[in-house]
């Protein structure tokens, strides 16, 4: 299917690191209101530049529009792009407003076309391999899940200086008036309530912590730079999900079972190792050891933090293990591996794909409308629940969703992780004869 993208800035360049996996996606131009941002990347990718928006919305050979927009431009760029009765693929957060966001839904349903967006982690092999293993029973019925998205104290990181391969910098300013939480819990609400479904409770706290992050004055100044939440789960499971830009860097992923915990490093990596302990008075009594908590690699033969699950293969695994995007020289293809093997790597264009497959085979879009508007909700009262906190209960919910069928039927073998070890189950019993002392 033929697409056009409205926004070319920052994130552009992420998408456009794995276009060359997907060439059944024909981009058939660009346009951004910034000129000079629109001239480099067309000179950059060979793409064609719109003149206006106008005139990319009255192009009648794109069917999709991908509206990559700063975030206060994306209701008035999707709702063109539906009333042109374009299908839209939005970054996140759709809108900051639950009723706009249900506007632009009522208004893709009324013109019969698809309207879906990012994430798209929720598709990636390391999330596809922890759904499959709570749904094969990997560790019991899950009952707790930890999630957090701390991404180091911005006032640190010289944000002014960071810049996307073709040179559109960092719109620091944009993601720290929106705040950590808006540009970034949908991370993680999205394999939560795939996972484990609608929200029917919520407990949350957001602050402002630290001033002056940038030279730059912010307008407003004071977005919060940290929120928790504690949501209660419709089917039991409970989940505390931190963001921050405060805290020193972990995006680390624990799903917590009654026999057994799946965690993950790196929420920002399509292909962060997932492990898998299935719980055994061994690994649960190691813990106590200091050294055993602290040295990961004697932590190991002690059963702590398990086995490394292999990944499930997708179709379009291999998008992110060999980048062609951006650069070709000797610096950028090591610079882009160093970054994919050791910081993050993300296939943005996946979920452009499993749009476009699902309207293809005629079936409904894996995030649903009713998903999109819970997470979209959940986000906005995290975001807004303020130093004095919120318990509050959704007003939205959903029709509990299901991981495609490929991901079901994909064989796995969990029998390594659940068998401790001959020298793990020797430690444990000279530490059980330890404590009797
Ligand atoms: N920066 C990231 O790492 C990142 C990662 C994931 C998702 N996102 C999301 O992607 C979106 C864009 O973020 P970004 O970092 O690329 O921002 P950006 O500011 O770098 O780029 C946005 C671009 O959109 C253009 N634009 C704004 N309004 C427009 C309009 N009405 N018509 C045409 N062009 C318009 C701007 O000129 C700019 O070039 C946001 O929703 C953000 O939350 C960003």
């Amino acid at each position: 299917m033929k697409l056009a993208i409205v926004g070319c800035g920052y994130v552009f360049d992420i998408y456009m690191r794995t276009k060359w996996a997907y060439p059944e996606l024909e981009i058939g131009g660009v346009f951004d209101i910034d000129a000079a941002r629109l001239r480099t990347v067309c000179q950059h990718y060979g793409l064609h530049a719109y003149a206006d928006y106008e005139s990319l919305l009255a192009d009648p050979a794109v069917e999709i529009v991908v509206n990559l927009t700063s975030i206060r431009s994306h209701y008035d760029t999707v709702r063109r792009a539906l009333e042109a009765g374009k299908h839209v693929y939005a970054e996140k957060p759709l809108t900051t407003a639950l009723e706009q966001t249900r506007t632009l839904f009522g208004l893709a349903r009324s013109r019969g076309v698809v309207l879906t967006g990012a994430p798209c982690n929720l598709y990636c092999d390391a999330i596809s391999s922890m759904w499959k293993a709570v749904l094969d029973g990997a560790i019991g019925k899950p009952v707790l899940i930890y999630a957090e998205l701390d991404d180091n104290p911005a006032h640190l990181m010289n944000l002014e200086k960071v810049q996307s391969p073709t040179g559109a910098r960092f719109p620091y300013e944009e993601e720290l008036q929106e705040g950590c939480t808006v540009e970034h819990v949908a991370y993680h609400l999205v394999w939560l309530c795939a996972m484990f479904g609608p929200v029917t409770s919520l407990t949350a706290f957001s602050k402002f912590l630290v001033a002056d992050k940038t030279a730059t004055p912010l307008v407003p100044p004071d977005t919060p730079d940290v929120s928790f939440a504690c949501l209660n789960f419709a089917n039991g499971v409970a989940a505390r999900v931190t963001c921050s830009w405060v805290a020193p860097r972990d995006h680390q992923m624990w799903i917590i079972g009654d026999r057994g915990v799946l965690s993950a490093d790196n929420v920002f990596h399509d292909q962060t190792p997932v492990r898998l302990e299935r719980f055994s008075k061994v690994s649960l009594t190691a813990r106590k050891a200091y050294t055993a908590r602290t040295q990961p690699q004697i932590g190991r033969l002690f059963g702590i933090g398990g086995q490394r699950l292999a990944l499930l293969r997708r179709w379009k695994s291999h998008a992110i293990e060999a980048e062609r995007g951006v650069g070709r020289s000797v610096k950028h293809k090591f610079v882009s591996w160093l970054r994919r093997r050791e910081i993050y790597a993300q296939d943005k264009m996946l979920g452009i794909a499993e749009m476009v497959r699902a309207i293809g085979e005629n079936r409904a879009q894996p995030m649903p409308p009713d998903f999109l508007i819970h997470l979209n909700e959940l986000t906005l009262l995290i975001q807004r629940a303020g130093p004095g906190g919120v318990a509050t209960q959704p007003v939205t919910t959903f029709q509990s969703i299901a991981p495609l069928a490929e991901i079901v039927a994909a064989p796995q073998n969990y029998r390594d992780a659940y068998r401790p070890r001959l020298f793990e189950r020797v430690l444990a019993g000279m530490i059980e004869s330890l404590q009797r002392r």
